[in-house]
């Protein structure tokens, strides 16, 4: 299965299609939304601080994930830190590995990238535990919460590129 990860602005007519026909388990769309919110987050600007990525296999986007950073962090994040939002894998190629090499080339592209990044953040729901054991077999530590969600709030977790 030979799968590649390229920038949002890559994508032809027909993969920006596909793109938002990724499925998620309704209860992973309770937690992170769908193909439509993320790639409209897309929209924000400047367009410097946010990029978009698309992971395919033979060609076609399976998975998707944001990267963030200066004007465009979140509340919970700031000075030279990129966050990682709306990482999903299509429940048709979920435990397959695919999220592990997505999370596992972001200190990578963000090296490529945003040279000027030291860190990198995300927020992710106490409840999400396939999420949660992802980030921390990557070397990702908890620290502290970020957002208020309905059953509590999001644990912050941070990767130093140091
Ligand atoms: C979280 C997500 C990206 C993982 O992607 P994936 O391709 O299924 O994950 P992988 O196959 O690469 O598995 C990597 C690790 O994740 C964890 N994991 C994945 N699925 C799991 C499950 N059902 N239960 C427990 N742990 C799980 C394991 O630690 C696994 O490592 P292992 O295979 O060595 O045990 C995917 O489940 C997804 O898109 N979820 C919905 C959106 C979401 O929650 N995004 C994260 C927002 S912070």
């Amino acid at each position: 299965m030979k799968s590649t990860v390229i920038r949002h602005e890559q994508l032809s007519p027909l993969q920006h299609q596909q793109l938002l026909e990724i499925e998620l388990l309704s209860e992973q769309k309770t937690l992170v939304g769908d193909a439509y919110g993320a790639v409209h987050t897309l929209t924000a600007r400047p367009a410097c601080d946010i990029q978009g990525y698309v992971l395919l296999i033979e060609d076609v986007p399976v998975g998707f994930f944001l990267l963030k950073r200066r004007s465009l962090l979140p509340r919970w994040a700031d000075g030279p830190t990129a966050t990682l939002h709306a990482l999903m894998i299509d429940r048709r190629y979920q435990g397959l590995g695919l999220g592990r090499t997505c999370v596992g080339m972001l200190p990578g592209l963000v090296r490529g990238f945003w040279p000027d990044i030291e860190q990198l953040m995300l927020a992710v729901d106490l409840g999400n535990l396939p999420a949660r054991a992802l980030y921390q077999s990557l070397g990702w530590q908890e620290c502290g919460d970020a957002d208020r969600t309905r059953t509590g709030f999001e644990r912050r977790m941070v990767l130093s590129l140091g």
